[in-house]
């Protein structure tokens, strides 16, 4: 039976560019997800959007002295276009930025206020005499209080990952000018998180399927115990406070932008003129995943739920296969340092599946993985190329040119041919079974390994060293490679779209992988093919030296 997926993706700040680290943390398994469940036959929503508000925007905006709508805009674009030449598949890729979304806010904030789980509290805050305004938590700087680390923000530690309010910070300072802040007492609304640890505590008891780092992360905040948190700002770039004398303040940026996973399905309905097209999904029977880093593991094993328990007849989520982190070369990604691969640069310069196949060969799943471009050379090199992208084309090649571009007819099996015949039945089920799992790794390596077999088999057939006299082996052979390869672009789809789509017309089929779904495919002898072109381009070696000189330092 069909079943409903909501998926939704963590929503990037628009303060800067998208690099890698976003899309192995998030983005890349999310569409993987997707792409696979709407093969399934399963009704997916998979949305997400720019996070426009908050002070990352509005701190970027400064530096440039620019509006943080410029700036907003500006990165919106960006990704909606990085989006497209990557295939993350959204549904819908809107942002926070809409009339829409601060009516949806507004309600839910105003339905939390009504039923008590919102109430008001005075708030000391940081206030910098020199600069004359409030400073939120990231125009703090001090020592974190847990791990002594001196980076820490008024919001979180990034080393430690503990969350804090502004007044656990040590030394702390303006970021601006490093005077001194003092404190100044503001009116704040608090949401009362206290209140909801023994139902957050029972409910992710029974999400026995979280991954280790999700339900340990959760855990470690629920051991502390859960503590009221302010969810207003002394700001004013942001979605309204919905009451009177709060018009210098604004909802804060992270108690608003979850909200946007029920405002991005309200404005997707809406696009498609069935405005209650988003009920099913928050409201019945569904699924829902949201794909997101670690870093925001909390706000979505914790304060979400809240929000949604507190409303009370909204879906909860159902699973966050969090990611753990990327390092690129080895070391720490840093957006400031600029130790990253920009996702802009990459696609300016490569094709989108050699690096959804190297993010997805070593997601950062069970723990940190390593980005670094001699593995990318090597996994598009050795196992795109030779692997699975020479089995396709020598198939391919040799029946265009000897069985007059057609689909040849394999005549009586032999035991090997049935054997890689099952072997790829086979594949299609224990690849289903992990994807269904949210095992992305685990996937990919069973699909390669297909595609491994079958390379060894036409290897052993060789049919091109036989002569005209064996034209029934060759045929066989070349059917039983073409056949395989007919599954193999259904179960590469979700990591690999765009191969897939030009192995499809190549093996001959109409219309598009996903019309199909997830089956094998039959394949008729006698279909004709169309002109088999690489499915991938080796890369030279050289860059590996010409993208690391990039990296700051030029290794
Ligand atoms: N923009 C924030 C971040 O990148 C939050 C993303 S998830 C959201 O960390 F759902 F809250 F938007
Ligand atoms: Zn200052």
């Amino acid at each position: 039976m069909a079943e409903r997926i909501f998926i939704g993706v963590a929503w990037p700040y628009a303060n800067g560019p998208l690099h890698l680290g976003h899309i192995a943390g998030a983005y890349l398994p999310a569409d993987i997800f997707a792409r696979y469940h709407r093969l399934k036959g399963n009704e997916v929503l998979m949305v997400s959007g720019s996070d426009q508000h908050g002070t990352p925007i509005t701190l970027r905006a400064e530096q440039e002295a620019v509006s943080p709508q410029e700036v907003a805009s500006r990165y919106h674009e960006q990704f909606v276009d990085c989006w497209q030449k990557l295939g993350i598949s959204f549904d819908l890729f809107t942002s926070t930025g809409t009339a829409n979304h601060a009516h949806v806010a507004r309600e839910i904030f105003l339905d939390l206020l009504d039923k008590g789980y919102l109430y008001r509290d005075n708030m000391p805050q940081a206030y910098c005499p020199r600069c004359q305004r409030f400073l939120p938590d990231r125009y703090l700087e001090g020592t974190c209080p847990h791990c002594g680390s001196p980076g820490a923000r008024g919001d979180v530690c990034d080393e430690c990952g503990k969350p804090m309010s502004n007044v656990d910070i040590q030394g702390f300072h303006c970021r601006f000018c490093s005077s001194a802040p003092r404190f100044e007492v503001s009116e704040h609304f608090f949401l009362r998180l206290s209140a909801f640890e023994d139902k957050i505590r029972s409910w992710m008891a029974e999400q026995s399927f979280w991954r280790r780092n999700v339900s340990g992360t959760t855990r470690k905040f629920l051991d502390e115990g859960l503590k009221d948190r302010a969810i207003t700002r002394d700001m004013d770039w942001g979605v309204p406070v919905p009451q009177a004398g709060f018009e210098h303040k604004r909802i804060y940026v992270w108690f608003e932008a979850v909200i946007g996973y029920l405002s991005a399905s309200k404005e997707w309905a809406m696009l498609r003129g069935e405005e209650e097209a988003w009920r099913p999904f928050w409201q019945e029977k569904t699924k829902s995943f949201y794909f997101v880093g670690k870093d925001n593991i909390f706000f979505h094993t914790v304060v979400w739920p809240v929000m949604l328990m507190g409303c009370g007849n909204l879906n909860l989520p159902y699973d966050i296969p969090a990611n753990e982190f990327l390092t690129i070369e080895g070391k720490k990604l840093s957006t400031s340092r600029n130790w990253a691969v920009w996702l802009s640069d990459y696609l300016e310069r490569y094709d989108p599946d050699p690096l959804r196949y190297a993010l997805a060969a070593n997601m950062p799943e069970t723990g940190d993985a390593d980005f670094s471009w001699r593995e990318f050379l090597r996994r598009n090199n050795d196992e795109l190329v030779a692997t699975y992208g020479n089995l396709a084309h020598r198939a391919l090649t040799f029946a265009y040119r000897n069985f007059a571009g057609k689909v040849p007819a394999p005549g009586e099996l032999d035991d090997e041919s049935k054997r890689l015949l099952c072997k790829a039945e086979e594949t299609l089920r224990v690849v289903d079974d992990a994807l269904c799992r949210r095992s992305f790794r685990e996937a990919l390596r069973g699909s390669m390994a297909l595609a491994q077999e079958a390379n060894r088999y036409l290897e052993e057939q060789s049919p091109w060293k036989k002569g005209k006299e064996d034209a029934g082996s060759s045929a066989r052979s070349i059917y039983t490679v073409l056949s395989v390869l007919a599954a193999l672009k259904t179960i590469m789809y979700p990591f690999l779209p765009f191969s897939s789509e030009k192995l499809h017309s190549m093996l001959g089929f109409e219309g598009k992988v996903a019309d199909v779904g997830w089956q094998w495919q039959s394949l008729p002898p006698g279909q004709k093919l169309t002109e088999p072109q690489p499915l991938f381009k080796k890369l030279d070696s050289e860059i590996v030296d010409q993208e690391t000189c990039r990296l700051p330092g030029g290794q």
